[in-house]
């Protein structure tokens, strides 16, 4: 079977990592994709976004199976556009990514099927928006409707910067078209955890659970990055938080996706908070978390193609999810000064050790093959991922193989999974 996995970051390179164990598999292709990922598949220099290219390549190539990784290409339509050349391909129909491409959709949503969330009004006027917030309570998060690369998401604790959030959002645009529309919404407290899952548009099948650090320092400081780590499972995502879930949330969220005529096949990502009153969604994504697939996938029992194609063909019921009885860690190395400013273009040594270290894993993200050896290309670089009986053993052997790569301004946080010795 010939597969092309979509987009070029450590999200994809932990699915191909997982696509290149499935038995079937003869040959991966990954558009872009990146240095790594070129070490186990070949790379075509088509951009996630050229459907007609991607349509057109996994046509010429009689690709059998295409697997979209990015929010972009899946909000934008890519799906329907390789479905309707006759292609088979994983991931959400436009319709139904719209989950994760506008906030106020996913919003109503749960308003009317009753799904646990932060209360909320939604916006296309800045001027009823400032008004609403004479009367909000502080704090108060502000929320751009489209895809923001994770950045669309303002937390203001006073009423004026709340009002100049509104403006910078609707106003100035500073999302772009993301902030057209925007979702003002209640300000929670508790600790966060992200569940994926496989959805085939009616049955869903939950992944083991994961923790991710979005500031960019040490303590939960700094700016708001991709992800710079993260760890699976949650120590805090309890018997009774999973019940809850199953009882209020998932099943609920396929069934709410069907029943608007929007029947959702792909990934769903869960961004859950468990506050003092029980679990809530923050926010759905239509596809893997990164850097959460980095810590999920290596632990997944399944073959992935056959999970997956179990999604595309209606038949997740018939299969067994299942993981491993241990934990992992993934620290990402960055380039200093993300997610700002950084120089790019330094040679990466040490990635040899992993090659024989069963149980550790780098996933690249920003680098690129050069003839004088693989370079830093991104302000995510790596993304060191270890194993371990359980989740202080993985911390600490992800940290020591941090040790393991250097490049020119290497940037780390020191406490990923800190939580743990709190759970
Ligand atoms: P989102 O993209 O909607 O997940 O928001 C990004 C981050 O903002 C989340 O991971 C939370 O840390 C924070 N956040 C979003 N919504 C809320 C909320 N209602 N209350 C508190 N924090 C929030
Ligand atoms: N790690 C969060 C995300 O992928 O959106």
């Amino acid at each position: 079977m010939k597969v092309l996995i979509v987009g070029s970051g450590g999200r994809e390179h932990a699915i191909a990592t997982a696509v290149a164990k499935s038995r079937g598999v003869d040959k991966i292709y990954c558009a872009p994709g990146n240095a790594g990922i070129g070490q186990i598949a070949e790379c075509v220099p088509i951009g996630a976004m050229e459907f007609d290219k991607l349509v057109a390549f996994a046509v010429k190539e009689s690709v059998d199976l295409t697997i979209v990784g990015m929010d972009d290409p899946l909000v934008g339509g890519l799906v329907d556009e390789m479905k309707a050349a006759g292609l088979r391909v994983f991931g959400p129909r436009k319709n139904a990514a719209i989950l994760e491409g506008s906030k106020a959709f996913s919003k109503d949503l749960m308003k009317k099927y009753h799904i646990p969330t932060a209360a909320y009004e939604n916006f296309d006027d800045p001027g009823k928006a400032l008004a609403y917030l004479e009367t909000a309570k502080m704090p108060v998060v502000l929320k751009a409707d489209g895809l923001a690369l994770g950045k669309g998401v303002l937390i203001c604790n006073t009423l004026e910067e709340a009002q100049e959030g509104v403006r910078t959002i609707m106003e100035d645009k500073k999302f772009g078209e993301a902030g057209n529309r925007m979702v003002i919404e209640e300000f929670m407290t508790g600790r966060e955890v992200s569940v994926l899952s496989f959805v085939d548009g009616r049955t869903i099948r939950i992944m083991s659970s994961a923790q991710d650090h979005k500031r960019a320092q040490d303590g939960d400081q700094g700016l708001n990055t991709g992800g710079m780590g993260t760890f699976s499972p949650s120590p805090f995502y309890t018997e009774e938080v999973d019940a809850f879930c199953r009882q209020h949330i998932y099943q609920a969220t396929v069934d709410a996706m069907a029943a608007e005529g929007r029947p959702f096949k792909g990934v769903i990502f869960f961004g859950l908070m468990l506050t003092q009153d029980g679990p809530r969604v923050l926010e759905y994504n239509a596809r893997f978390g990164d850097p959460e697939a980095q810590v999920v996938l290596p632990r997944m029992k399944n073959d992935m193609i056959e999970v997956v194609e179990a999604c595309i063909d209606g038949t997740l019921d018939q299969i067994d999810l299942q993981f491993e009885e241990n934990a992992a860690v993934c620290v990402v190395l960055a380039s200093q000064g993300y997610p700002v400013s950084y120089e790019k273009g330094f040679a990466i040594a040490g990635l040899e050790r992993f090659e024989d270290a069963p149980g550790y894993y780098c996933f690249h993200a920003g680098t690129k093959q050069t003839p004088e050896g693989i370079v830093t290309n991104g302000g995510r670089v790596l993304g060191i991922t270890a194993k371990g009986t359980d989740l202080k053993e993985a911390r600490a052997n992800a940290y020591r193989a941090t040790e393991w790569v250097s490049f020119d301004n290497k940037y780390m946080r020191s406490d990923i999974g800190k939580a743990i010795d709190e759970a």
